[in-house]
């Protein structure tokens, strides 16, 4: 009586153990705050396609894993060899080697795959759809952050420049051709897209889009030297007014100085032998 008690609330435990932890994870993982690298939480239109790819073989290997789990337990209890049985003469009749069931097990698996495998094949070449009116920009992997050279009226020439943060104006298509100066690098924004390598010698094409303006995280995704841990990228995606506005302040040349205003020349004169092997002032 006292066992069955305990086995009742252990059960009742472990199902209400089961249900905050699938609760918390779901909140989780729906959430960019806590979670910002998460590819379960699609905020563009191709990340879109890839989340829709996943929720379906998932379903499908969720399907597959209940018929096969479910036939494991009914054979174990169906055939399951009773405690008077001593000499093993009730074993069930033995199908290795039968042909049939051999060539059914082989072809079905592999239809199954074929099936996932169109799918798949139609989400990889939709992901090279880019709009006519999307914005250039070379992304450049460097030890140990990303350059983005943007060429905004396609004309070959780098029209802006910045550093870690790739900014972007909503629902538009930017085309990205990823490449590396010095060892391979991964670049991935989990809410827009998928990854891609930044190879050196190789261009490497990538679409991003994003529905709603907001910051959107990722991380370096292949090792690639001591400080890889801290090579994080951002996409900033704006308003298509603030987008404007941030474009003309990204290609206006800065006020000069006053010429009688004798400290800000002095200070000019410092920022160009000091700091603009480095910085330079947009
Ligand atoms: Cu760049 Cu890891």
């Amino acid at each position: 009586m006292r066992n069955k008690r305990n086995a009742t609330i252990a059960l009742v435990l472990g199902v209400v153990a089961c249900l905050v932890g699938g609760w918390l994870l779901l909140r989780g993982a729906t959430s960019l705050e806590t979670f910002p690298l998460n590819t379960l939480n699609p905020q563009g239109r191709k990340a879109d396609e890839i989340f829709d790819l996943v929720i379906m073989v998932f379903v499908i290997a969720g399907i597959i894993f209940v018929i096969v789990e479910v036939g494991v337990l009914w054979m174990i209890n169906r055939f399951r060899r009773s405690p008077d049985d001593v000499d093993g003469v009730d074993e069930p009749v033995q199908v290795h080697g039968n042909t049939g069931l051999e060539i059914g097990w082989t072809i079905v698996p592999a239809l199954i795959l074929a099936f996932l495998a169109v799918f798949n094949a139609n989400t990889i070449l939709k992901m090279d759809d880019v709009s006519d009116n999307a914005i250039d920009v070379t992304v450049v992997g460097q030890q140990w952050w990303w350059e983005f050279r943007y060429d905004l009226d396609s004309d070959g020439a780098v029209d802006i420049i910045t550093a870690s943060q790739l900014v972007m104006p909503e629902d538009t298509d930017v085309e990205l051709s990823i490449q590396s100066r010095d060892v391979i690098h991964s670049f991935w924004i989990p809410a827009l897209n998928g990854k891609k390598d930044a190879v050196p010698g190789r261009t490497q094409p990538l679409v991003l889009q994003a529905y709603e303006p907001g910051i959107y995280q990722g991380q370096c995704t292949e090792f690639c030297g001591l400080s890889h841990g801290v090579m994080r990228m951002q996409v900033k995606v704006l308003t298509d007014s603030d987008w404007e506005e941030w474009k003309s302040i990204m290609t206006t040349v800065p006020d000069q100085p006053d010429p009688s205003d004798t400290d800000a020349v002095e200070g000019q004169k410092l920022f160009v032998q000091q700091c603009t092997g480095c910085h330079q002032v947009d």
